[in-house]
């Protein structure tokens, strides 16, 4: 084994030998004879925390990513001695820390390696700057796959690519351009059947290389800060996602129409404009909850300003589009423009609210306005002010959410596209140059905007959506994986990067349907719908310097198609609802690629198209002109075809026939997939019935809906209705048990069930254990019935 004295070379230091150890409750230090100090925490069983000083001095601990509501505790905890190493035990995890170089190896509590250091910590000073670069080291184990890191554009599983985190406007990037408008440093390693997850919780620029310049080895590095990494076990992947999630934390329930479709352009305007699109929607019965305005209804570019012109009363026109069923999203930019007679900059120059550079005068920079100051969001004072100007936008204009845009921060014509370097920032009382704060700027505005929306809209839900995210933005805002361009490969981009979003703690993700820039085809335009259905944010938006992307304007066949899944996509609410309410509460991912439902099966490891929507329903996009159909792979477990309830064996790669008005999508037998009725907007009517699709099975299968008012707060005071339906089906019988909770009376009072395969004729049913007549429940073609939504329980046998 190579010694870490022999290592001291190019520059690089690394820390020997452990002189003193000592534990403090929760954390474990180790000092090494060079001045290096590990620190330990133990946060749960399953997330452990690791940091390294050097020259025995810790910096401030302080981070935007985590959750201040994280949730901490253990079940055990102690700490071992051997004449070469430490050994950390928790209910989960052995960690030894060796004493001579104070590498680790963690494995499972039998005994298995899940991850160990290579070269482990090791750092070069940087003196143009101070500080280090921090570095970490880790054995690629064989087999070994890497998933998540936010919003890259390639192939979902990382191994073999070298990849950095610098939020970046990157206008119509491309495939495998790196890095893009999000900064989430962190990973999900698999082997051997297990899953864990690395967060590397530093805001300076990071690097990743999985397996790239050594196939041996897994490194990451920072420019500055500390190396401070979180280690999460599984040892299934969802469930690192979740710890993940624990610790940056979940958004709150948004507004179900947020869920909605949502139309946007840059730009609708003026005020006939965006009426004609609404009504255009209207009239052509294709559901939409809301409309975006673009830039182009500020005036002059000015934030918090409107174009007196073009929307001449827009407390009335929102006003009026709302009576429609349309919720107006408005967009703010961080760049304010320099106008001594704009009350924005007035205040924020009044209050000295703007970043400025090393030598003092105030950071410049060209966007939509001209030249602008940028406020310095990294400032709680300024967060707070911030937040105020939405008052007027919201609380009296009643703008319904606000669309966060160009806040990493983008900057024009400049070759770096961003802030300078030296551009100093508060970063909450610990002053720090831009190279620090860069990459959680535009999370700092949108965490103020949403503090701004939420007090605003209250009692309503905040709905807020972001282009620049670090870890933890999930907490704030929604996102888009901004601008994409119109081609197939594009398609295939944004299904990676949805699901690669979602395996990143940040599931309320969509891309720019049909493409930012350039023109799609219909059939391209098409083909994405059927993907942007299944996302959970749900826009089209482009560039408006080209054709119109509208349902309509691709002729009438393509209006049929768009028009036929974004109404699946109205049916299938209280799906994603429910699936949105499972991850604020369990941080499970919305979306999952295949390897996240099936580990075990070495098949998904690397399959990119396939996803998992909520739990039960898979979706395989067609990504390519002209075709019929495509081939893909089905995991394993038996699945009914969504179109025709074929019943298709699993575990296999399949020839799927799919003309452009269908698609692969197929549901797990054993479910039972909640819809409504086809509405225009959430809340047009009141959902008179819930239909219940049951998928038959023999063996057992749960479902849960999950509802509530759609909006407000009751819900945290128990009013909402969840109902865990538990199904059992043998070859002559099935029951269905429904067990509720919660104190919210939905509007309906009784369920449509459609059944799926149901392998026998009905002759005999029962509701709590009592026999009811045929024409009681309404059966017909022994397909359909209609029952009381009260039932604990349901028996149907053949006889
Ligand atoms: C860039 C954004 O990514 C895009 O969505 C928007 O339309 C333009 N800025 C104009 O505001």
């Amino acid at each position: 084994m190579i010694t870490n004295t022999e290592l001291e070379y190019k520059g690089n230091l690394y820390p020997n030998r452990v002189v003193d150890y000592v534990r403090d409750k929760d954390k474990f230090y180790f000092t090494s004879e060079n001045g290096v100090i590990l620190e330990i925490t133990v946060i749960q069983d399953r997330t452990v925390r690791f940091r390294y000083a050097t020259e025995n001095n810790f910096q401030p601990d302080f981070s935007y990513a985590v959750d201040p509501d994280a949730k901490r505790g253990y079940n055990h905890l102690e700490i071992l001695e051997t004449n070469t190493e430490y050994i950390i035990e928790t209910a989960k995890l052995q960690i030894l820390v060796d004493k001579n170089t104070l590498r680790n190896q963690i494995s499972d509590l039998n005994g298995n390696i899940i991850n160990e250091d290579e070269l482990g910590f090791h750092w070069e000073e940087n003196y143009d700057y101070g500080g280090n670069t921090v570095k970490m080291s880790k054995i690629t184990q064989p087999t070994e796959s890497f998933y998540g890191m936010g919003d890259k554009a390639s192939h979902s599983n990382l191994k073999g690519k070298r990849l950095n985190n610098w939020v970046m406007d990157q206008y119509a990037f491309g495939k495998d351009q790196d890095p893009l408008y999000k900064a989430i440093p962190f990973y999900i390693g698999l082997h051997s059947g297990q899953a864990y997850g690395i967060f590397f919780d530093n805001s300076f620029r990071t690097q990743f290389d999985f397996a790239h310049e050594r196939r041996t080895t897994t490194s990451f590095w920072a420019d500055g800060g500390e190396m401070n990494y979180y280690f999460f076990y599984g040892p299934e992947m969802y469930k690192v996602v979740r710890a993940y999630s624990n610790l940056t934390g979940v958004p709150e329930l948004p507004p179900l129409w947020a869920l909605g479709y949502h139309q946007s352009k840059w730009s609708y305007f003026p005020e006939s404009n965006v009426k004609d699109i609404a009504k255009q929607f209207r009239d052509l019965q294709i559901p939409c909850d809301a409309i975006y305005l673009d830039i182009d209804y500020m005036d002059g570019f000015r934030c918090f300003t409107w174009d007196k012109e073009r929307f001449p009363e827009p407390k009335r026109m929102i006003k009026e589009l709302s009576e429609d069923g349309f919720k107006t999203v408005a967009m703010i930019d961080p760049g304010i423009k320099i106008d001594k007679d704009y009350w924005v900059y007035q205040e924020a120059m009044e209050n000295d609210y703007f970043c400025k550079r090393a030598d003092g005068p105030y950071m410049k920079g060209k966007v939509w306005p001209g030249e602008c100051h940028f406020p310095d969001f990294t400032n709680p004072e300024v967060r707070e002010w911030w937040a105020e100007l939405y008052k007027e936008f919201m609380a009296d204009i009643g703008v319904h959410a606000v669309w966060n845009d160009m806040n990493e921060p983008a900057v024009m014509e400049v070759p770096t596209k961003t802030a300078p370097l030296d551009t100093r920032h508060d970063y909450d009382g610990y002053p720090c140059s831009h190279r620090k704060a860069h990459n959680v700027y535009g999370m700092q505005m949108v965490r103020a905007t949403y503090d701004g929306v939420k007090k605003y809209v209250y009692p309503k839900r905040p709905m807020v959506i972001t282009r620049a995210a670090y870890a933890g933005t999930q907490r704030f805002s929604s996102t888009w994986t901004g601008d994409n361009v119109a081609t197939w490969e594009h398609l295939w981009i944004a299904n990676v990067q949805v699901q690669r979003m979602c395996m990143s703690g940040y599931s309320f993700v969509g891309s720019d349907i049909g493409g930012f820039a350039e023109q799609p085809s219909g059939e391209l335009f098409a083909r994405w719908i059927q993907l942007g259905v299944f996302h959970p944010f749900c826009r089209v938006h482009s560039s408006g310097d080209h054709g119109d992307q509208e349902p309509w304007s691709f002729g009438a066949e393509i209006t049929q198609i768009v028009k036929k899944f974004i109404e699946l996509r109205y049916q299938l609410l209280p799906y994603l609802y429910t699936m949105f309410w499972r991850y604020v509460r369990e941080g499970k991912p919305m979306i999952q690629p295949i390897v996240c439902f099936d580990q075990e099966d070495m098949q998904t490891h690397f399959r990119t198209d396939e996803f998992i929507f909520g739990e039960q329903i898979l979706v395989c996009p067609v990504q390519e002109p002209n075709a019929q159909g495509r081939r893909m792979y089905i995991p394993r477990g038996n699945w009914y075809s969504y179109w025709d309830d074929e019943v298709i064996e699993g575990g296999k790669e399949k020839w799927v026939a799919a003309e452009l008005d269908t698609m692969p999508l197929f549901v797990k037998e054993g479910a039972i997939i909640p819809k409504y009725p086809i509405h225009q907007y959430v809340g047009e009517k009141e959902i008179e019935q819930l239909v219940l699709e049951v998928y038959f099975k023999i063996g057992d299968e749960s479902s849960t809906v999950y509802e509530d008012a759609a909006d407000g707060y009751d819900y945290e005071n128990g009013k909402f209705s969840l109902r865990n339906f538990k199904l059992l089906g043998k070859d002559d019988e099935l029951i269905i048990h429904q067990f509720k909770d919660g104190g919210f009376e939905t509007s309906y009072s009784s369920f449509v069930i459609n059944f799926h395969g149901l392998p026998f004729e009905i002759g005999k049913i029962e509701i709590d254990n009592e026999k009811v007549g045929v024409s009681e429940v309404k059966l017909k073609n022994n397909r359909t019935m209609q029952l009381s939504k009260e039932f604990t329980q349901l028996r149907i046998t053949s006889k």
